[in-house]
């Protein structure tokens, strides 16, 4: 039997941070399934969960079919139990992630306690890397080489070029 872990997230653009916390991943188990996260009411993101799973595909290549590509809506409990894993991986930067993370570690085993959070340590080079201000600042024009792969820095150009 096949282990498989499920790293969740919003992934809006999926950073070089989140791209190594796969590659880690799949040093500690057999699959990994990237598992964008939308809400069908609200979409307030500026990529759509397909885009965002192309982004990571283009990135993680070499991994093949150890890495599945899926989006999901609702609990991520249900989720989990529905494609039969029980392990969810979390990336870990400063202590300021820890105490949601924690919570929604201990919320997550409230409701699923067969099921654990895996916290991965970020990567030393992306420590300071978040999704939200790689998006603020692409917005507003600046650089955020060295962040996010070459072609999400294009797709974020173009988004912002479309909204200009
Ligand atoms: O990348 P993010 O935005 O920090 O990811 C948060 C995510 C997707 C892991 C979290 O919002 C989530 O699990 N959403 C699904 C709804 C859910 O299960 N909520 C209860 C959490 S205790």
């Amino acid at each position: 039997m096949k282990r498989r872990a499920i790293y969740p997230g919003s992934f809006d653009p999926p950073t070089y941070g989140h791209i190594d916390i796969v590659r880690r991943s799949l040093e500690l188990v057999d699959e990994v399934v990237v598992a964008v996260v939308y809400n069908p009411q609200k979409e307030n993101y500026l990529f759509a969960p397909q885009e965002r799973l192309d982004m990571f595909r283009e990135e993680l290549k070499e991994a093949g079919d150890r890495v599945i590509y899926d989006s999901f809506h609702g609990l991520l409990v249900d989720y989990v139990e529905r494609m039969q894993a029980k392990i969810i991986i979390r990336g870990l930067r400063a202590a300021s992630d820890f105490e949601y993370e924690f919570q929604m570690a201990l919320m997550n085993r409230h409701m699923k306690p067969e099921m654990d959070t895996v916290f991965l340590t970020t990567g030393a080079a992306h420590f300071y890397t978040a999704a939200r201000l790689v998006k603020e600042i692409a917005s507003l024009d600046g650089s955020v080489k060295g962040l996010v792969p070459p072609h999400v820095e294009k797709r974020l150009r173009e988004k912002f070029a479309q909204r200009a």
